[in-house]
This record gives structure tokens, sequence and C-alpha cells, in this order.
């Protein structure tokens, strides 16, 4: 067995779209990362997520410099549509907050980010084995692993990015003593469809009723994305394709306006549903980044949007802490030297903490709880009424929609 080491200022694990993104900021820096993932680079373009991109995501991608597809291939979405047992108002992001989300499917985002990382030259191992990290409390930490070609490999750096989505193991790395886990589930989950069939609605809709959630996303001309409330042990396979298409025109409504657009469907899973927070992000020579140090419900499409705004909190002062390490003096404390870090943590978790609030509002708002009693409904019916029947109220899920006010805080 071949036995290969490569020195780098940054070792990433995970290369979905949190980690490429940052190692392709890094990158646009001077400072060189190499990627593990363990995933193959097929599987993860064939995982289906959220759609939805902030303008600050679009931002990203596009000043970037990665010949993203997102102003070519996406769709400006301008406002969207909620709709309580068939009653609908539409948001109208660009008047209430001036500003749009994107429709772009997180492969495509995927996809432009790997093939931009990849065309730079940058490293990367798709189907690794046997990942493990070490040595993030000292100052020599690495992450081994076995390669494609079963060839056993050590990454050495200065500091570990541990992107490796909601089940990471990086963040088992932080001591429990120094860690706080905040978790709450809910008791239902989405069953997600591709069916092939023309857009139903122009823009997405979110819909309530009382038979539950659904909402109506798109992909391209040929092919959508929908979603409804399930109970979280249902088997996908158990509904046939008019059974799912009839209760999600009944969320809809059965005499307005909407009709949906039926066609065979070509894709079905069930989302789990769950809220978590790492607090802090880092520990020693570890940070992490994206779902590895949170998971929000896919109501808010913030999961993507999140992981960007990490990327961007955390680059400069990953450069800011090799800056410190390079200008050490020896015996410089490791304090001084991770406080950058510690920042980024603090910065992050602020606006993770707004998403989770908005994920965790939206979600109640939008979906009916198992043993929800009249008074329940009545009463989110009178919520709805209240967010929808009001500027300040639409503003309110605009601003949160869209991803605040554009200043990443
Ligand atoms: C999607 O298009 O897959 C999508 C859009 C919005 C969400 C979740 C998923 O909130």
């Amino acid at each position: 067995m071949a036995q290969e080491s490569i020195r780098v200022d940054v070792g990433i694990v995970g290369g979905g779209p949190a980690g490429l993104m940052a190692a392709l900021l890094l990158k646009r820096r001077g400072i060189n990362a190499a990627v593990v993932e363990r995933r193959s680079e097929d599987q993860i373009y064939r995982t289906h997520r959220a759609g939805i991109l902030e303008a600050g995501t679009v931002e990203m991608l596009v000043q970037s410099e990665i010949d993203s597809r997102v102003l070519t291939h996406g769709h400006e979405h301008r406002g969207t549509v909620l709709s309580f047992n068939g009653q609908r108002q539409r948001i109208d992001f660009q008047d209430l907050v001036g500003r749009s989300v994107w429709l772009y499917p997180q492969n495509e985002v995927f996809l432009d980010l790997a093939t931009a990382w990849q065309r730079e030259g940058g490293a990367i191992f798709w189907s690794a084995d046997h990942v493990e990290v070490h040595g993030v409390d000292s100052t020599h930490p690495s992450i081994t692993f076995h390669d494609s070609a079963e060839d056993q490999r050590t990454i050495e750096a200065e500091l570990i990015i541990g992107a490796d989505g909601s089940r990471s193991s990086c963040r088992r790395l932080i001591p429990e003593s120094v860690r706080t886990d905040y978790f709450t589930s809910y008791p239902y989950a989405w069953f997600g469809i591709l069916c092939e069939a023309p857009p139903t609605a122009a823009e997405l809709i979110y819909a309530n009723s009382d038979v539950g959630f659904a909402l109506i996303s798109q992909r391209n001309e040929r092919v959508q994305r929908m979603y409804f409330q399930c109970d979280p042990d249902t088997d996908p396979e158990e509904w046939t394709d008019e059974e799912i298409f009839d209760h999600i025109q009944r969320v809809l409504g059965e005499n307005g306006d909407v009709r949906l657009k039926r066609g065979p469907i070509i894709e079905r899973t069930v989302l789990p549903f769950r809220s978590y927070v790492c607090d802090p992000l880092t520990f020693g020579r570890l940070v992490l980044a994206g779902d590895a140090g949170h998971t929000v419900p896919p109501t808010g499409a913030k999961g993507l949007n999140l992981a960007f705004s990490d990327v961007r909190a955390l680059v400069p002062e990953i450069a800011e802490f090799l800056g410190r390490l390079r200008g050490a003096a020896p015996g410089g404390g490791a304090t001084a030297l991770e406080e950058p870090l510690l920042r980024y943590s603090r910065t992050a978790l602020d606006r993770v903490w707004k998403a989770q609030n908005f994920s965790y509002w939206a979600t109640n708002l939008l979906h009916r709880e198992p043993g929800d009693d009249a008074f329940a409904q009545r009463r989110r019916r009178g919520e709805f009424d209240a967010i929808t029947g009001s500027r300040y109220g639409r503003a309110f899920f605009a601003d949160c929609y869209t991803g605040w006010t554009g200043d990443w805080k």
C-alpha cells in the first residue's frame, strides 16, 4: 500500500458546497487547501436538496469568479405565494425589501464549485474511506484516509475545516465539556417528489391547510419539485402517483385557480426534519462550517445559504489566524492565535440563530401538528392572517426569506 503525505495550509473534510466554497475563497487569498470527501462526485450531484439562493449567496457565486451558471440557468424569483386553505397571498420581495431570491438547485451549485476547483488544479479526493482527523488540540492537525485507489494518505495542515454535513464526524472532536448541542425535533417530515410536468406556478407556493402542508417548487420547464407533509415513518413507495397529486391538490384547494400540472413521478424521498446548533463552531485547530455545525428544517430554504454565510465569515478569520501563526513570536499564546476562529464562531452563530428562528417559525406556521385541536389550527390561521394581511408582517417574512439586509450579519 502506497503512503503519501501532502502539506497544505487548510485541510477540508467534506466536498459539498461549504467545503468547496471555502477551498475556492481561501485560494483567492493565496491560502492553499485540500479537500477529502467520502462520497463520489456523482453521488453528491445526484442528491436532491433545496433550490432557493438568497441574493447574498448569488453574489458570492458571481464574485468568486468561478463561472457559475446561476445568472444564466437560475431563475430570479421576486416574490413567493403563501396559501392557507386555498386562500393565497403573494409576498412581493422586491416591493417589500428590494431583494429577490434565485431558484437554482443545490446540485448545480455543487457542480459549478466542483468544476471550478478541479479546473484550477485544487486537490480533492472523492470516494475517500476511513477518513479520520487527528490532533485538533495540537499544533499539527492532520487528516488520514484511504483514497479511491485504496492508497493510504495524509494531509497535514495548520487548520482543519469540518464541512462534512449534518452527520458530521468532525463535530464529535469538539469535547462535550466545551460544546453545547441545541436540538429540537418535529413530529412530521416532508415527502419530496420530482415529476416530469410543466410548472404549475411561476413562483413557489407554500401552503397550509386542514390536511397539512405542501410546497410547489420548480426545476425547469420539464421537471418540477414538490413536497408535502407526512409522517416521518412513511414508506414513499406506499403512495401512488395519483394519490400524491390528489393530496397536494387538496392542500392547494380543490376549487381555486391553482390546478396542479401532473406527470410521471421520477424521484421520491422522505426528508427528516430537525433543528440543530453546535456552539461553539471551533475547538483548537478545527472549525465547522455548514450543516456540520447546524441543521435547519427545509421550510425556510436556509441550509445552503447558511453554509455560504459561514464561509463568508470564516475565510477572512482563517487569513487572520494564519497571519498570526506565521508572525507569532515563539511561545505566543494559543488564546490570541485562536481568537479569530472564536470570532468566526460568534459571527456565524448570530446569523445561524436568526435562520433557526425563521425556519422554526415558518415551519410551525405552515404545518399542522398531528393531534392539533380546532383551537390550534384556527389560531394558526390567525397568525397567517396577521402576517399576510399587513405590510409589516409581509416585510418580516420577506426580510427573513431573502436573507436579511444583505450585510451578512
Ligand atoms: C426546493 O425547490 O427544493 C425547495 C424550495 C424551497 C424550500 C425547500 C425546498 O423551502
